[in-house]
């Protein structure tokens, strides 16, 4: 990759902070709202004695979230992964970074990664696209995918799958055939275990029995209701007066499998052989604790993050503090102990209307 084109890739990172920050680029509605958690007036547990604690990808971690990684490959991307290591570690959550794609060309970028490093963060998840994996073929992205590994030490590699954004990219990477063949060597050759998440289009029971089938290790749901990289790159089509862009952007808007949909689908097609992650429209610990009540491990957080790691290590700390509380206030109203009672049949309420996707 040329100087140039890498920093084309940080200019768009820096659009991408600057987008979210500053517009509303929520999709799908509230697709939490047909869930309810059945109210126990009769608790029968101590609200200071529920257990949080779980274990994902081996770890031992400290509450069931998630913060989905997100930036990295702009100077703007330091502070914000910096302020949220250190509420990962002291939480002792895990955390991810965003594509590192920019800094495996373009040296320059990769302290905004590294910064990572600074933490004792239980569990780091590095990030590449699978859109570009097809792009390298197997044997470059296995090379890449180490490196990518070893800038932030981490103990998981999360590849993302982010067509939809693709497409609304005058630059898009929209090529397909044989992503599940490249997917499956990394998966392979690789030491670490490998996640495969969505980025808002959501992941459907089919697609993550396809995954399991080639080894994947987790699954990151990445469902409709949070941020939309549609809506994303249309603001940035918009700027950029490419209007065919912009009205591919508007059109696919809330295009998607709903998170708690995609939740349900892959805990019944895989969720007794991978842990699933439910992460695309958390707001708070009542969304995520709904998200466990259907079956997922931990729930994963971005956009809510982003806010607040922007604004300070302080603010990064308290929002992670305050998701843990409130799954611990769900828990506690619920009777239940701990993750695995949460789980139990009949603690959600309330259906979803009759799906058409
Ligand atoms: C500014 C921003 C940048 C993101 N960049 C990446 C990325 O580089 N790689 C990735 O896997 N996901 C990326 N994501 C997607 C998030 O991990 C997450 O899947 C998505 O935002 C939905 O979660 P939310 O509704 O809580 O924001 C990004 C999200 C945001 C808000």
């Amino acid at each position: 990759m040329t100087d140039g084109a890498a920093s084309r890739i940080a200019g768009r990172k820096r659009d991408h902070l600057r987008i979210h920050l500053e517009n509303d680029v929520q999709a799908g509605g509230d697709v939490w709202r047909p869930y309810r958690l059945r109210h126990d007036a009769l608790p029968e547990v101590d609200r200071d004695k529920v257990d949080l604690r779980t274990r994902f990808l081996g770890t031992d971690i400290g509450g069931p979230l998630l913060i989905s990684g997100m930036t990295g490959g702009c100077d703007e991307a330091e502070h914000v992964n910096d302020h949220l290591a250190a509420a990962a570690a002291e939480y002792r959550v895990p955390m991810g970074v965003g594509s590192q794609r920019a800094a495996l060309a373009h040296r320059d970028l990769r302290r905004s990664y590294e910064v990572v490093k600074d933490h004792d963060v239980p569990l780091v998840l590095a990030n590449l696209g699978a859109p570009q994996l097809v792009e390298w073929g197997a044997k470059t992205a296995l090379a890449k995918a180490e490196e990518a590994i070893a800038m932030v030490e981490a103990d998981v590699l999360a590849l993302h799958l982010n067509y939809l954004q693709e497409c609304v990219q005058p630059e898009g990477d929209t090529l397909g055939a044989g992503v599940t063949d490249v997917l499956a060597a990394l998966v392979d050759d690789l030491d670490v275990p490998v996640l495969v998440k969505e980025t808002g289009a959501g992941i459907g029971g089919d697609v993550a029995r396809r995954l399991v089938d080639v080894g994947v290790a987790a699954i990151d749901v990445g469902g409709l209701g949070g941020t939309s990289f549609s809506a994303v790159e249309m603001h940035r089509a918009l700027a950029e007066e490419d209007a065919l862009h912009e009205r591919i952007g508007r059109t696919f808007y809330d295009w998607g499998v709903p998170t708690p949909w995609a939740v349900e689908e892959c805990v019944t097609a895989v969720g007794a052989e991978v842990p699933i992650a439910a992460t695309g429209g958390v707001r708070h610990g009542l969304d995520g604790a709904i998200a466990l009540a259907l079956g997922a491990t931990l729930f994963g957080m971005a956009g809510a993050m982003l806010r607040a790691a922007d604004r300070s290590q302080d603010a990064a700390r308290a929002e992670v503090r305050a998701v843990l509380e409130e799954v611990r206030t769900a828990l506690f109203l619920t009777g239940s102990a701990d993750l695995a009672s949460l789980r139990r049949p009949g603690v959600w309420l309330e259906r979803p209307a009759p799906r058409s996707v």
